[in-house]
């Protein structure tokens, strides 16, 4: 049941809209995009862990030379005087790439940012020179960046409400520590290349060297990558690792570089890159495990292979003798598409350093999710344009995504009642008034949009056509956008992933928010927006279903295969019960979650 399920959710994507086809289609180079359009009929449906092949190459090629030269380029802070406006100044050619396709410094000056966020033009002054000053995301992210490399990173805030969820000072501390790590132990660094040489030399022997990694690799959808990506940084963060990631082609431009002064993109040269199925794996050092700890059977290169393991009586990895074993390797590789967060919490030797960093435990993906996914100045683009076409004006947005499960046995009718039921019932759109043609001017004009996000068009169709047709009981104004339409699922394409991650985004805008269950699309939005949404009932075939959606206990992402057996080895139904901040998931009760009260 429960692999039936992650088949299901997994490798979904969201894809693109004919007006991102029009951006592309003006911007993007002709070779680019005769790259994309062979990648639509080559990648469609492959397989698992397809590698760039021949056409994302160039485009990895490019990024790689990118994130070297700028490496190397050490970058100047820029004056605050000189932060907006400098932006479209002294581009290097694989910069305005980047930046052609960006409206320059979003367009968002002085009287729209002002309309947006609500302030006069005196608390913009004041509000820019704050956040410019130290205080990106209230401390999460370091000062320093250069703006041009990454317009998101010092835009975001400009269409968000500010979070509620403040850092704590110990995770702020926690991560500028790492940052240290990381240009000290990263690529490029005399420290990485030392190890490197010796670990070639000594992979299956204790090496005991000083930098310690852990490298990400992808599996599955994107959703479940990000979640993933979150939950290996917080496991680098606890174990003083630092985090490479294996980005193939279909990742590639998607977010800016998290970490100051230093790339987490793995070199090309990595020397175990596509030899992990000759790495000693987890698996195999636990069955070498007497028990005693010894050294002698602790490779220093470990593959740590975590898709659907974490509930093996076996592989305790949520024990301290596991991590005390895990603890000496110094490079682990990991695969795992889940987000194994609670695993960490449950591990009794993180567990204190963990609860200093989040002293809210609903806050992790928020936090580390928005200190580590900053969309590209490619992604940025499409995201910011559309959110200035169709979100900015609007009094409320609403985000619903809509992720069908068997298309093929499921009408969508059932669909759009479900959805119909949901949104009405829970007031999160009107209903329509029968009465009336036309909508009484001394009524409420408000203007509610809501952004669906769906593989199928003729949801947001349906809605838009049904509230233009009737006017709503409450004299509100219902706009529908929905960025794309693709049909079907895509694999493999870094077009696709471009456009899940725009769509992903502009769901995290919202400010009220439907996903569909066991969604780790959902799970991203929701995290990075800080929503807790609802949640709608999964239909498989021509069902309904009441209630039609429940709301979610907490922002968090749901860890949908939770360890089941305590640290003796013994069986337990919902180990995770026994500790305080975690729940049964609301849409997959054998999953468990982390929440703030921990009654
Ligand atoms: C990418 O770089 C590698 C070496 O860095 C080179 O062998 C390969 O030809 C390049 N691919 C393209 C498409 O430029
Ligand atoms: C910095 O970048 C510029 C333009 O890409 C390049 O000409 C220059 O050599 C680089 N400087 C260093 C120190 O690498
Ligand atoms: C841009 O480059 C010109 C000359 O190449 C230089 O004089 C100017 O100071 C640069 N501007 C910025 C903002 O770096
Ligand atoms: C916005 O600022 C620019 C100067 O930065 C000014 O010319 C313009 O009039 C301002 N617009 C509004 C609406 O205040
Ligand atoms: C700002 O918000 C206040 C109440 O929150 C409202 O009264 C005021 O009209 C708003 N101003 C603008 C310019 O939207
Ligand atoms: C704020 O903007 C208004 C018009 O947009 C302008 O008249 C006023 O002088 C501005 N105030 C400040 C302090 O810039
Ligand atoms: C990057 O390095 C430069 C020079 O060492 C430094 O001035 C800058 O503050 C660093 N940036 C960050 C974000 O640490
Ligand atoms: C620990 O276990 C290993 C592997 O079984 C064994 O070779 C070694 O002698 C043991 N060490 C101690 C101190 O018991
Ligand atoms: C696990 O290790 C920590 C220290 O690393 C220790 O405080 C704790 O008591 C250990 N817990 C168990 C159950 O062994
Ligand atoms: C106007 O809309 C707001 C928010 O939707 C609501 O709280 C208020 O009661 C409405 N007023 C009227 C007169 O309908
Ligand atoms: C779905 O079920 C309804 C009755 O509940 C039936 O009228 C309809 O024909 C069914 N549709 C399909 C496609 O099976």
């Amino acid at each position: 049941m429960e692999v039936i399920m992650k088949k299901m959710e997994t490798n979904f994507r969201r894809y693109s809209t004919e007006i991102f086809w029009i951006f592309f289609l003006i911007v993007l180079s002709p070779a680019l995009i005769a790259t994309v359009m062979y990648q639509n009929t080559t990648f469609e449906g492959s397989g698992q862990m397809a590698t760039g092949k021949v056409l994302g190459e160039r485009v990895q090629n490019t990024t790689e030379e990118y994130l070297e030269g700028r490496d190397n380029n050490i970058t100047i802070p820029e004056a605050e005087s000189e932060v907006l406006g400098r932006e479209t100044q002294n581009l290097t050619a694989k910069e305005a790439r980047g930046q052609s396709i960006t409206a320059p410094d979003i367009g968002l000056k002085n009287a729209s940012f002002a309309r947006l966020t609500n302030v006069s033009n005196t608390s913009y002054a004041n509000e820019h020179n704050r956040i410019h000053s130290d205080k990106l995301l209230d401390g999460l992210v370091a000062s320093g960046f250069e703006k041009v490399s990454c317009i998101s990173r010092f835009d975001s805030y400009l269409y968000r409400k500010a979070s509620p969820h403040k850092p704590s000072q110990y995770l702020i501390s926690k991560l500028r520590n790492y940052e240290d790590l990381h240009r000290k132990c990263g690529v490029h660094t005399k420290a990485y290349k030392r190890t490197m040489v010796k670990l070639v030399r000594s992979k299956n022997h204790n090496a005991g060297t000083v930098c310690k990694y852990l490298v990400w690799t992808p599996v599955n959808g994107l959703g479940n990558r990000m979640i993933s990506m979150a939950a290996a940084f917080l496991y680098a963060l606890v174990t003083d690792r630092v985090l490479l990631v294996e980005f193939q082609s279909d990742m590639v431009d998607l977010f800016c570089e998290p970490f100051p002064n230093s790339t987490w993109i793995l070199p090309k040269d990595f020397p175990f890159r596509n030899k992990y199925a000759h790495i000693e794996t987890y698996q195999n050092m636990l069955k070498k495990d007497k028990g005693n700890g010894s050294k002698e059977i602790v490779p220093s290169v470990m593959h740590l292979n975590m898709q659907h393991t974490f509930n093996d009586p076996k592989k305790l990895f949520h024990c301290n003798h596991s991590q005390d074993l895990l603890q000496q390797v110094s490079l682990l590789i990991l695969q795992s598409d889940q987000y194994f967060v609670p695993s960490l919490f449950m591990t009794p030797s993180f567990n204190p350093e963990l609860n200093k960093m989040f002293l809210k435990k609903d806050t992790v993906f928020h936090h580390l999710g928005r200190y580590l996914f900053h969309p590209s100045n490619e992604a940025w683009g499409l995201i910011s344009r559309f959110y200035q076409t169709y979100l900015a004006n609007a009094d409320e947005r609403i985000g619903l995504q809509i992720r069908v499960f068997r298309p093929d046995h499921t009408p969508h009718q059932r669909v759009m009642e479900l959805l119909l039921s949901c949104t009405l019932k829970n007031k999160l759109l009107p209903e329509l008034d029968k009465q009336n043609f036309i909508t009484s001017i001394s009524k409420n004009q408000t203007l509610k949009v809501v952004l669906l996000a769906s593989l199928y068009r003729v949801y947001g169709d349906n809605l838009r056509t049904m509230y233009l047709s009737e006017p709503t009981v409450t004299g509100e104004m219902i706009g529908v956008c929905q960025p794309s339409h693709e049909e079907h699922q895509k694999f493999h394409d870094n077009r696709h992933n471009m456009m899940a991650w725009t769509e992903i985004y502009l769901l995290s805008m919202s400010d009220t928010l439907v996903t569909t269950s066991l969604s780790t699309f959902g799970y991203v939005a929701q995290g990075l927006g800080g929503l807790k949404p609802w949640l709608l009932y999964r239909i498989v075939g021509n069902e309904t279903h009441n209630p039609a959606c429940e709301r979610d206990i907490s922002m968090e992402p749901c860890f949908h295969i939770p360890p089941k057996y305590n640290c003796e080895g013994k069986a337990m139904e919902h180990l995770g019960l026994l500790y305080p901040h975690m729940r049964k998931c609301v849409d997959y009760s054998s999953g468990i979650k982390l929440i703030n009260d921990s009654n």
